[in-house]
């Protein structure tokens, strides 16, 4: 089966990595969805995002990152799937995956969101706050990756810590 993994990935943290792993054990493909959206605000560009995803992700033969803008519904029928994944950390984030995942399913009736349990070594981590804490020159070396580290430092400092 092939699922989609949507978010905006601003920047990739550990967190989602886990969720990336543990989907492409269990699912024929995984496409990692970054989304393209303008009007939000996020630190890195899209091409940023999708570039550092394709870096941390070489290896995974069965995983593939794309870009979509729009409604998730829109891109998943020109994709010709049907299967959407979203981690799920606390029960914070469950009001807000519910909504979700009930207005998609009243777009698109044939749409599923399945949901992956986080590992409780990542239920604490977010972009948001792995932006926060570089901002602040915090260590994130144990949240992202090298490549992402470096980057946000570069975006945050301009390489200088
Ligand atoms: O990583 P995020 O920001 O929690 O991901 C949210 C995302 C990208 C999955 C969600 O905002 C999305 O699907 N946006 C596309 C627009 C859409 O389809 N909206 C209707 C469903 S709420």
């Amino acid at each position: 089966m092939v699922v989609i993994y949507p978010g905006s990935f601003d920047p990739v943290t550990y967190g989602h990595l886990d969720i990336i792993d543990r989907c492409s054990k269990k699912f024929s493909k995984v496409i990692v969805a970054v989304l393209n959206n303008k009007s939000k605000k996020n630190l890195f560009t899209v091409e940023e995002r999708v570039e550092l995803l394709k870096k941390t992700l070489e290896g995974y033969d069965n995983v593939e990152v794309d870009t979509f803008s729009g409604l998730l519904v829109d891109y998943l029928k020109q994709k010709n799937c049907s299967t959407v994944v979203r981690g799920l950390r606390a029960v914070s984030d469950f009001e807000y995956e519910m909504q979700m995942a009930l207005v998609n399913k009243k777009l698109e009736e044939d749409m599923e969101t399945l949901f992956m349990v986080s590992s409780g070594k990542y239920a604490y981590l977010s972009s948001s706050i792995v932006k926060e804490v570089a901002l602040f020159g915090g260590n994130i070396s144990c949240f992202v990756p090298e490549v992402v580290e470096k980057s946000l430092l570069e975006k945050i400092h301009g390489g200088k810590k």
